[in-house]
């Protein structure tokens, strides 16, 4: 039998993109079958400071990302492949959440196969649309925000889990909306039929990082909101960006003490 963590880092570190997403498909399949262990020889994490991902896009600081106008057709693709790039660097997250770390219950490795499979899926949604528009993923730099918070998360499942899963990829749920009305606006029924899709599928998985968050703090015996409120302060200065989307974070398990704090934010 493979091991999870093994097929899971072979797919992390493959640089081809088609290749990557047929991997993850593979993996899937044959976890079905159930072919996948997730009782594996010790096998050491390293450091991925670097996940496979083709040359390009290039990657640029947030504040060198152009700005363009909704608009125009280029500035409606370039909002595509933001999307796009943030679906690659989902499957990548969701590879690391099943290599890294080891020893978790099955449902946990089966919770972030089903999300890593979702996330190709919208990958391929969203490049076929740009294609559409007649661009490819790689045409528009971008940023690596979402790996960056991987990369500082590797040492704790319970720090990863609060963090990417319950606040970046969370933030998805909330600028969904304005999202949606700005595309409808210039006549995108595709992109809005899109992100309406990823937007259903993003609520469950926030809510696997909120199950296996919970699942953590629990087995530690510590408190989730003391915990969750300790590690804002220690990574995002204290600081969560608002307006929030309080009806899909509802339904993304954050509870009702959590969304009365957010508004702190708003
Ligand atoms: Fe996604």
């Amino acid at each position: 039998m493979d091991c999870i963590h093994q097929r899971a880092y072979d797919a992390l570190m493959e640089c081809d993109v088609d290749l990557k997403v047929a991997k993850v498909k593979q993996l899937a399949q044959d976890w079905s079958a159930d072919l996948i262990s997730v009782e594996c020889e010790p096998f050491e994490p390293i450091s991925v400071v670097d996940p496979g991902r083709p040359t390009l896009p290039e990657l640029v600081l947030p504040k060198n990302l152009p700005k363009r106008r909704l608009g125009s057709k280029e500035g409606q693709a370039a909002l595509m492949h933001s999307i796009a790039h943030i679906e690659f660097n989902a499957i990548n997250l969701a590879l690391d959440a099943l290599y890294r770390f080891q020893g978790l219950p099955k449902e946990y490795y089966g919770d972030w196969l089903r999300v890593c499979t979702e996330e190709a899926y919208h990958f391929q949604m969203v490049r076929e649309h740009l294609a559409t528009l007649g661009y490819e993923y790689g045409d528009f730099p971008a940023h690596n925000g979402l790996w960056e918070m991987t990369f500082k998360t590797s040492h704790d499942p319970l720090v990863r889990m609060a963090l990417v899963p319950r606040t970046l990829e969370a933030r998805g749920l909330d600028v969904s909306p304005p999202m949606m009305k700005k595309l409808r606006a210039v006549g995108d029924h595709r992109g809005v039929e899109i992100l309406k899709i990823l937007l259903h599928d993003e609520i469950g998985h926030v809510w696997v990082g909120n199950r296996w968050f919970h699942y953590l703090c629990e087995q530690r015996g510590v408190r989730y909101f003391d915990v969750f409120q300790e590690l804002v302060d220690e990574y995002l200065t204290g600081q969560l960006k608002g307006p929030f989307n309080y009806e899909a974070r509802r339904q993304a398990g954050f509870t009702e003490e959590e969304l009365e704090w957010l508004k702190n934010w708003e």
